[in-house]
């Protein structure tokens, strides 16, 4: 081995001896610094002559090249090793679940209301909203429930100060009051032709919404939600009730294996009047009846506050309780857990 060759190799063993970056930026000062061997090399060409120059000068460039060709190496090496320490102690482990900001999600009754409004606009009702403190004619006088009436002490109320039975003076305490409100706005809009003796388009509307009572157990809570429907026309008849009702229970329950019963009931606003019961006939609530709903015939004195004619106009309605449908849906035994805000049980219903 020559001295050139030698050069080369000693500087190879130095460069593989450096184990960090900095080492080998030591190492290379060695050979290709300013002080270092292949200067000391250069400055020994001074005394040859021209002829020996050319050949000693290319033997050197052939040893420069070398060497920096094994520095290069050597800082590959150094580069990618470093590389995988890297990467191993910062290793991502892709199929590990991510750690999510809590993103929220809708309350569970707020899904049952979804569930409603998509279910009845698909069968053409519109959904309509109505304000939460309402008046005494609204919640009760225009539904056929004057001051004295006994049916009031079915109710109880709370009212708010300030108010006269005429502006916003409680809680309203069924979305009942949304049938006038609702009936009123649409007849306004067709007053023109209904004076001329023409018809209207029916009235098909639900109300969805909170509600109050003084009232507090594990199937009664001092808020709760009702959703109101309505469905007014000239040829509405009970059957168009008990169908459009049964399918909604069926396509909201996700089941045909229900069956409904319209049981006798009481309620000022309608006549005749029906509790809606259904009964499941599989799963863990099979055979038992399940009171979903009020509703009946809308009373004349109603039809009436509602700007029309009850010897032409006639019509349905219902309200039923989302509370207690997201209870049977999800087998929830205890109301209040709704309300209580205890994210551990909300979260549950978003997954
Ligand atoms: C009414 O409120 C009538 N307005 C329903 C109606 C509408 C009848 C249209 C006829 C025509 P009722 O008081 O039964 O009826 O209440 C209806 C539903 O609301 C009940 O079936 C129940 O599901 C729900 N509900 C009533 N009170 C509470 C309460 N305190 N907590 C939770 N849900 C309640
Ligand atoms: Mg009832």
């Amino acid at each position: 081995m020559n001295e050139l060759d030698s050069l080369v190799a000693s500087a190879r063993e130095l460069f593989a001896q450096a184990a960090t970056p900095v080492e080998l930026e030591n190492a290379k000062a060695q050979f290709l610094g300013k002080a270092g061997k292949m200067t000391e090399l250069m400055k020994g060409m001074a005394q040859l002559s021209v002829e020996e120059k050319k050949t000693r000068g290319a033997a050197i460039n052939v040893t420069k090249q070398a060497i920096e060709a094994a520095l290069t190496e050597r800082r590959n090496a150094l580069a990618e090793a470093q590389l995988q320490v890297q990467l191993q102690a910062e290793r991502l482990d892709v199929t590990l679940p991510g750690r999510q900001r809590g993103q929220g999600g809708l309350h569970p009754v707020s899904l049952t209301l979804e569930r409603i409004e998509g279910i009845f606009a698909s069968m053409g009702f519109e959904v309509a909203e109505g304000p939460e403190i309402e008046s005494d004619w609204f919640n009760f006088t225009a539904l056929n429930t004057p001051e004295d009436h006994p049916a009031r002490s079915m109710h109880d109320t709370f009212y708010v100060e300030g108010g006269t039975p005429q502006a916003p003076n409680l809680l309203r305490t069924h979305t009942s009051p949304m049938q006038v409100r609702h009936a009123v706005q649409h007849v306004k809009r067709y007053r023109n032709q209904l004076d001329a003796g023409q018809g209207m388009p029916e009235i098909r509307v639900i109300a969805p919404g909170r509600t109050y009572r003084v009232d507090s157990d594990a199937t009664h809570s001092p808020m709760f939600h009702q959703c109101e429907g309505l469905w007014i026309g000239e040829n509405v008849s009970f059957k168009d009730l008990k169908v459009v009702f049964t399918d909604f229970c069926k396509t909201f329950f996700e089941s045909d294996d229900l069956v409904l019963r319209f049981r006798p009931s009481f309620f000022p606003f309608t006549e005749p009047s029906a509790e809606v019961d259904i009964q499941f006939q599989s799963g863990p609530l099979a055979g038992k009846w399940l009171e979903v709903a009020g509703s009946g015939q809308v009373h004349p004195n109603v039809v009436r506050n509602m700007g029309l004619d009850p010897e032409r106009f006639i019509g349905f309605a219902f309200g039923m309780g989302p509370d207690r449908l997201t209870m049977l849906r999800y087998g929830v035994n205890d109301l209040r857990l709704f309300f209580d805000g205890d994210i551990r049980f909300l979260s549950q219903f978003n997954k």
